[in-house]
């Protein structure tokens, strides 16, 4: 044999010993994934960049969610390394649509992302009885409850810090929780949550009256899957009321009134257009929170009560 011959052999030899098993119907390496979305990758980020890292990371970089001519794939040895317990969900599937991959990450979402069970454990940092609120009253379209929403004002006072640097975008620090209540008379019914992961994207998470975790919102007149609704609409582009209308009442919508109960001195149209925060909608908060906080401070530095840090704050941002 020429020494040209055994050099190619040899070299074929290595191609073959080194190429990954190869990709079969009975023995599939991977997973083609078919998302109807307009941004795939970002649904692809928020899920598998969720599931075997707690802070989340880029399933991309991670080796764990391929593109390849336009296709996705979930690599199955990546998976079973990162999430164990799920993996035997996927067995002997080579291919998954948008409803199959939709129900797997509705099945398999809070105990990849370790959920806790109970509202009171989730909110465990919250507790703490010295953080200042900012809370907000509002009847949208998440249900035709009234909805309490809160967040912790030094969440919004750092978003509001770092906005010009963040290019006008409002940008909550990692671990910030909004904690939404749906509530009739003074009765919690249900608590909605969204709570920022080290990768950027939030997780979603609904509990009921007693404060156990479920698969989806009891809310009238529609039912909400979390958490595979809750980023339908948080992840689009779509206007609501009484947000889009704000400062200026909104219509009714078909199952009652779209309204936020704020005081008129904060339905201040200078800075609702300066944030433009419902349309925006830079972190996935679709809530007017930074509107309404600094609509506050000017009233509050108009009543001669604005503290030194917030009369700073409304000086970062030229108001
Ligand atoms: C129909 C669209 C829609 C769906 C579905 C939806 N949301 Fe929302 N969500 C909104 C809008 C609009 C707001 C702001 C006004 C409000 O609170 O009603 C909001 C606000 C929130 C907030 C307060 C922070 C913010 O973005 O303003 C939380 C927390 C929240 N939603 C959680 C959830 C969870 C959990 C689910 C899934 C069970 C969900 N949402 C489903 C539209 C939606």
């Amino acid at each position: 044999m020429k020494t040209w011959m055994v050099a190619l052999v040899i070299a074929l030899c290595m191609a073959g010993c080194q190429s990954p098993t190869p990709n079969t119907v009975d023995n599939p390496t991977r997973i083609a994934i078919e998302v109807d979305s307009a941004d795939p990758e970002r649904l692809l980020r928020f899920y598998f960049g969720g599931y075997g890292s707690e802070s989340g990371q880029d399933p991309f970089e991670a080796g764990l969610v391929t593109k390849e001519g336009g296709s996705y794939y979930l690599d199955l040895a990546q998976f079973t390394a990162a999430v164990p317990t799920l993996a035997a969900q996927l067995e002997g599937r080579s291919e998954m649509d948008d409803d199959a991959i939709q129900a797997f990450w509705q099945a398999t979402y809070y105990e990849a992302r370790s959920i806790p069970p109970s509202l009171e454990a989730f909110l465990r940092v919250e507790a703490d009885s010295s953080i200042e609120w900012f809370e907000v009253e509002v009847q949208g379209v998440m249900t035709q409850a009234r909805r309490r929403i809160r967040v912790p004002a030094e969440a919004i006072r750092a978003a509001l810090f770092a906005y010009k640097e963040a290019g006008e975008h409002l940008l909550y620090p990692v671990g910030t929780t909004f904690i939404g209540e749906h509530l009739e008379a003074d009765t919690v019914l249900e608590t909605t949550v969204m709570r920022k992961r080290g990768d950027g994207l939030w997780d979603f998470a609904t509990y009921d009256a007693s404060g156990s975790l479920v698969p989806a919102t009891a809310a009238r007149p529609r039912a909400l899957k979390s958490p595979t609704q809750c980023v339908g609409c948080h992840f689009g582009t779509r206007m609501f009321e009484p947000e889009k209308s704000f400062p200026g009442e909104a219509s009714p919508g078909p199952h009652g009134p779209r309204e936020f109960h704020v005081p008129m001195a904060l339905r201040n149209s200078t800075i609702t257009r300066f944030f433009d925060e419902h349309r925006k909608r830079s972190d996935t908060i679709l809530g007017l929170y930074a509107t309404l906080f600094v609509a506050e401070r000017i009233v509050q530095r108009s009543e001669g009560t604005l503290s030194a840090n917030d009369a700073a704050l409304l000086d970062t941002l030229g108001l």
